[in-house]
């Protein structure tokens, strides 16, 4: 298998490079570029971020594995994170999660997602739900499954 970035994530690295003080700086940036382009994080990724942000593979490689939202191996369910954190918590995160235990999704409880004045939430790709019921995730989920 190999990883190339594509020409619309080429193009944004070189526009993040002028904004960032460092090309190091955009590992971050090109983790999600690569997951989004493959949906998950190859080791070839790996190495083809490690080139264009002048990191060695070894740091990319410790940050990608440091972040549970990048994903080191293709996933055959869609990715939900619900937030577990006091507000989401106190709103009924628990009652979201145990919704979600019967869909068709790989559910991963994560720390605040930094939207907690609009707990409970979720976070699909790159997207965050907000205030949630049960009723707002199967419309949510209808649309994406
Ligand atoms: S506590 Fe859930 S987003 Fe902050």
């Amino acid at each position: 298998m190999s990883f190339t970035f594509n020409t619309e994530n080429l193009d944004k690295i070189s526009a993040l490079k002028k904004r960032y003080p460092s090309p190091k700086a955009l590992v971050l940036p090109a983790l999600w570029m690569a997951q989004y382009q493959d949906d998950f994080i190859s080791l070839e990724a790996i190495e083809a971020i490690a080139l264009v942000t002048e990191t060695p593979a070894m740091e990319v490689y410790r940050v990608a594995t440091f972040y549970t939202m990048f994903h080191l191996e293709p996933t055959p369910k869609k990715r939900v994170l619900v937030c577990k954190t006091l507000s989401c918590m106190l709103c009924g995160s628990d009652t979201i999660l145990e919704h979600l235990e019967n869909k068709a999704v790989e559910i991963e409880k994560v720390e605040c997602l930094g939207s907690c004045g609009s707990a409970p939430v979720m976070q699909i790709d790159d997207l965050y739900y907000e205030n949630l019921t049960p009723q707002k995730v199967d419309i949510i989920l209808e649309k994406l499954l």
